[in-house]
């Protein structure tokens, strides 16, 4: 397995894309101390302070339909949960892509795909996981929402240990959807470590605002909801839980 890893780069999503296209291998994984332009969801930035966190990105070619692409964030936070759960950091999966520690965002996962057709040419995943970032320092526009380990459990953790983790995880969970085209194990942990399974939630769209009740996770990764008294699957979204 190839790592490539910069002291500085602008985005480490930007930078494994351009690898891939180039031809870049499978399981090439892209990490950086410090992200100048890290970026988020809806062209939003990732704040990603140098060697406070883990900025990475893995290079996918996964042989599958280009409509199962979301699958492969399912199997991401997963394997970000587990690796948390193993240093004894108790977090939530918020789906589709967020990990949240005592109701605020640690980590972040943004999948990008490049598919022509019915074919997948590449797909990178890039995760962000909020370390060891000190509270004073997440910006106050931000502190509301978003959080880091350190900030919560009070502090230092291994940052190596963590990575070393996601990437052997990751390995295990994507070996499954490759080999037997299943995410069972990932779906598995995404619906035990949900954050929403349950509750009341409000489904942002473009559209507005609805409510809704969230269901379960289905083996597809599709969260399952029922808005009044009719059963519904999303594959995406941005969601809150109703406050
Ligand atoms: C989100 O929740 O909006 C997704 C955040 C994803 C952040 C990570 S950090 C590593 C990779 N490189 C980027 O520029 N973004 C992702």
């Amino acid at each position: 397995r190839k790592i490539i890893h910069f002291d500085s780069i602008d985005s480490t999503n930007i930078k494994a894309k351009q690898l891939a296209a180039e031809g870049a291998k499978e399981g090439t994984v892209v990490i950086a101390e410090e992200q100048t332009m890290g970026r988020g969801r809806l062209g939003r930035g990732w704040v990603s302070p140098k060697g406070k966190g883990i900025w990475m990105s893995i290079i996918l070619r996964p042989n599958i339909d280009p409509i199962d692409a979301s699958k492969v964030t399912q199997i991401g936070a997963a394997a970000v949960w587990s690796a948390l759960s193993k240093v004894g950091v108790d977090a939530y999966i918020k789906w589709p892509n967020d990990i949240v520690l005592n109701g605020k965002k640690v980590c972040g996962i943004l999948t990008e795909m490049s598919a022509e057709l019915n074919r997948i040419n590449y797909l990178v995943i890039g995760i962000g996981v909020n370390v060891n970032i000190n509270s004073q320092e997440i910006p106050k526009e931000i502190n509301n929402i978003a959080t880091s380990i350190k900030a919560e459990v009070g502090h230092d953790v291994d940052r190596k240990f963590i990575t070393a983790e996601i990437l052997n995880n990751f390995e295990r969970f994507y070996n499954e959807l490759i080999k037997y085209g299943s995410i069972k194990t990932s779906i598995e942990i995404c619906r035990k470590a949900s954050i929403l399974l349950g509750r009341e939630i409000k489904i942002i769209t473009n559209k507005g605002e609805r409510r809704a009740k969230a269901i379960d996770i289905t083996e597809q990764g599709e969260l399952l909801i029922e808005e009044n008294g009719k059963i519904e699957k999303l594959i995406s979204g941005e969601i809150s839980v109703r406050g």
